[in-house]
């Protein structure tokens, strides 16, 4: 089945605590295992960001769940389409918040939704996915 991407922004309604987040992260790496998405979840202040990967149908049903949790809201699609290949394969899903990655050159924070500062939303894609990457190297070069 073919592959897609998906990346949405959100209001978070939850503390900007590693708890919280890591609450979300063990229950979402082990569904995303068993669905075969992968992705990549950043929290920027108020804001979710995530991205996420395969087949639609699979993203149909984890982004049907992830709508209907009450941690956030105000969801909005940035951005979606057909993917040859997977861009973050070994991420079941990736997390950073803001104090390794900020978004802020990118993104215009309003009073209930990010603003993309950038034209095409596939720029924001990249951005998230560059980073994955060098994190990932960086804490391989750490250990
Ligand atoms: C910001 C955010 C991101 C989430 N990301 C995922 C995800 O990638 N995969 C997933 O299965 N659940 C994710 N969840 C959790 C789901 O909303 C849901 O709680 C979880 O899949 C458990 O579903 P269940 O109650 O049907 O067992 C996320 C929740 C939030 C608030």
């Amino acid at each position: 089945m073919g592959l897609e991407y998906l990346i949405y922004q959100s209001c978070a309604l939850i503390p900007d605590s590693k708890a919280a987040h890591d609450r979300i992260l063990q229950v979402s790496r082990v569904y995303n295992t068993a669905n075969n998405v992968t992705g990549f979840l950043h929290r920027e202040g108020d804001f979710f960001i995530q991205y996420l990967e395969g087949s639609h149908a699979n993203l149909a049903l984890t982004m049907a769940k992830i709508a209907a949790d009450p941690r956030h809201n105000r969801i909005v699609e940035l951005d979606c389409g057909p993917l040859p290949d997977r861009r973050l394969p070994d991420w079941q899903m990736g997390f950073v918040d803001n104090t390794q990655m900020s978004l802020h050159d990118l993104l215009e924070a309003g009073p209930n939704r990010l603003e993309l500062k950038a034209e095409d939303p596939f720029d924001l894609v990249v951005f998230m996915t560059a980073n994955a990457h060098n994190l990932r190297e960086d804490a391989t070069r750490a250990a």
